[in-house]
């Protein structure tokens, strides 16, 4: 087995883990914590935190850990963690079911691979750098649509959207320039669903390395591109990310470049 092999493998095993916490609170009435005006956390994100990063820093005490919830283990490691232990709070508050677990391993800075996982519809989104992307074992691919009339996009907006207006107006943008525009509450699932041709293309503004660095992976090895909005390589410590099934990716960064 490779050493990638290995770090995929324990990375599916603990989020399979966690997603079955998260089932298990998901059905449970949770009380609701607020980090800002309307920035949710639930007791669920922590404790499917703390359940990643025990078992973890278990397996490997050496590897570095960046989490959502307060958790920065940097020592200088090659390798990095660095995970949202829920992603969709929002929609997970709410009981609506689009939420996912996203752990992404770095190293040297580099993605070797990433895993998001949805407990409630049980799709796990995996890859392998080199290795190509899979949805519940099965290879995955990005869309062929090469017009941005035809597609279809998705993007999301930071929790403090009443006061930064951030997105707004790209927002609009795209509404009249693509087939139609979904924001379904989950980052990482976003992500994956271009990586499987489910969306043609995803941008969002305000992004944490945790929402972004699985998904990245995998729309990358599914054959998609993602860059910032000024078309540089996918940095996931910069807020702005474009993902897309590659052929609209030029389309969709002009509407991104449009001065206001
Ligand atoms: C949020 C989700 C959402 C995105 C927000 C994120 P959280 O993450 O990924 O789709 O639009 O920018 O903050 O808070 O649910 O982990
Ligand atoms: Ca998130
Ligand atoms: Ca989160």
């Amino acid at each position: 087995m490779g050493e990638c092999e290995r770090y995929l493998k324990s990375a599916v095993e603990v989020v399979r883990e966690a997603g079955e916490l998260l089932k298990r609170h998901f059905s449970e009435t949770g009380e609701v914590f607020f980090k800002g005006e309307v920035d949710l956390v639930t007791r669920s994100d922590k404790a499917s935190q703390d359940l990643i990063y025990g078992r973890l820093s278990k397996i490997y005490p050496d590897h570095d850990f960046l989490g959502e919830e307060g958790l920065t283990e940097l020592s200088g490691s090659d390798f990095r963690w660095v995970f949202d232990p829920l992603d969709g709070t929002t929609n997970f508050a709410h009981r609506l079911p689009v939420f996912s677990i996203s752990l992404a391993l770095e190293h040297r800075r580099r993605l070797v691979c990433g895993v998001v996982f949805n407990p409630i519809s049980g799709e796990l989104f995996t890859a392998e750098r080199g290795a190509g992307a899979f949805l519940n074992d099965r290879r995955i691919a990005v869309s062929t649509i090469d017009d941005l009339d035809k597609s279809l996009l998705a993007t999301g907006f930071p929790y403090d959207i009443r006061t930064t207006k951030t997105n707004i107006t790209n927002h609009n943008r795209f509404l009249v320039r693509a087939q139609a525009v979904r924001r379904c509450g989950s980052a990482a699932l976003d992500l994956c669903f271009v990586a499987c041709g489910r969306f043609d293309g995803f941008w969002e503004e305000k992004l944490n390395p945790w929402d972004t660095a699985a998904g990245a992976v995998i729309v990358e090895e599914a054959g998609g591109r993602v860059t910032d909005f000024e078309e540089n390589p996918v940095d996931i410590y910069h807020p702005e990310v474009v993902a897309s099934n590659g052929f609209i990716h030029r389309a969709m960064l002009e509407v991104l470049k449009l001065k206001s």
